[in-house]
């Protein structure tokens, strides 16, 4: 059986330029999505897929997010005095020494952020979570790959399948043979000029990785769009470890932009007992208005 996986790295030092003006002064992983931030999903995610430390790389403007998993004392003390429920503040209460927070002083791109976090993962496997890609799955995304990485173990990349024409935006893997729900990765192409993508399989930002891959990252190279990318060194690991791309079972939404927050919004809020009738009404109304 393969090292468990007890660590995850969230890169959370990018600038978040597409949802401006909103970014300027908050950071995107604030967002909320219903009435939570969007970094309380993936770290949700994280946990349930028995993560027991959550590492952020964060930039300039991001302390926010560190703060959210401390102890808020005085909010406590006043909802105490008012004799209302903490529990609400459960899911953003960190155990003692479970959130760990390093700086990516300059964006140099996604790999250089990941290594970043280099001596705090140490020599172990771990995950990353891009929380800006919000997964929803029973379970989720994490916990379904951890029980497919205790099979293969190596290096294992959530994989989504997307329409050819789009898939120029992401990182795309040349597949070899595949076994259920795994698919073994040949290799692997950061944002391919349009209609040179080797499959429409795409990293939608779940991954499980050896500690060998900060190695490869130590290079700092640069890839596409001029950034140390996180791909291209999984990549140079093809032939030295097993690296698999997994189709997860669920529904994933973009929350990058504006229109992907909008719809994750929508889709979370109707999965919720408490505001999901008030919003399956509202969309009602507005279709039978023809607005929809
Ligand atoms: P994105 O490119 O989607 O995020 O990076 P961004 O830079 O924040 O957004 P835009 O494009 O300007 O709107 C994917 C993930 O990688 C992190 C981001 O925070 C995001 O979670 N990232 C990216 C870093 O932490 N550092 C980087 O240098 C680049």
């Amino acid at each position: 059986m393969p090292t468990r996986v007890r660590k995850a790295v969230f890169p959370v030092a990018g600038l978040g330029t597409r949802l401006l003006p909103a970014t300027k002064t908050i950071p995107k992983e604030m967002i909320t999505i219903v009435d939570r931030p969007l970094i309380q999903y993936a770290v949700d995610e994280a946990r349930e897929a028995g993560i027991e430390q959550l590492i952020f790389v964060t930039g300039r403007g991001k302390s926010a997010l560190v703060d959210y998993f401390d102890v808020g004392f005085e909010l406590e003390a006043t909802l105490r005095d008012k004799g209302k429920s903490l529990d609400v503040l459960d899911p953003s209460n960190a155990r003692f020494g479970e959130v760990v927070s390093v700086r990516q002083q300059v964006p140099l791109g996604l790999g250089h952020a990941v290594w970043c976090a280099r001596d705090i993962v140490g020599d172990e496997p771990f995950a990353v979570l891009l929380p800006d890609e919000l997964m929803f799955g029973q379970p989720g995304c994490l916990a379904q790959m951890v029980e497919a990485y205790d099979k293969v173990g190596g290096n294992l990349v959530a994989a989504l399948e997307v329409p050819e024409s789009e898939t120029h935006k992401y990182g795309v893997i040349d597949p070899g043979a595949s076994d259920g729900r795994l698919t073994e990765i040949k290799g692997l192409v950061e944002k391919p000029a349009p209609g040179t993508a080797p499959s429409n399989l795409m990293l939608p930002g779940r991954y499980i990785l050896q500690p060998e891959v900060m190695r490869a990252l130590d290079a700092q190279e640069k890839g596409a769009g001029g950034e140390i990318q996180l791909t291209d060194a999984m990549a140079k690991l093809i032939g030295q470890q097993p690296l698999h791309a997994f189709r997860f079972e669920g529904e994933r939404y973009d929350c990058g932009g504006a229109d992907g927050f909008v719809i994750a919004n929508i889709a979370m809020a109707l999965k919720r007992q408490d505001v999901g009738p008030a919003v399956k009404a509202f969309l009602s109304t507005a279709k039978a208005r023809g607005a929809v």
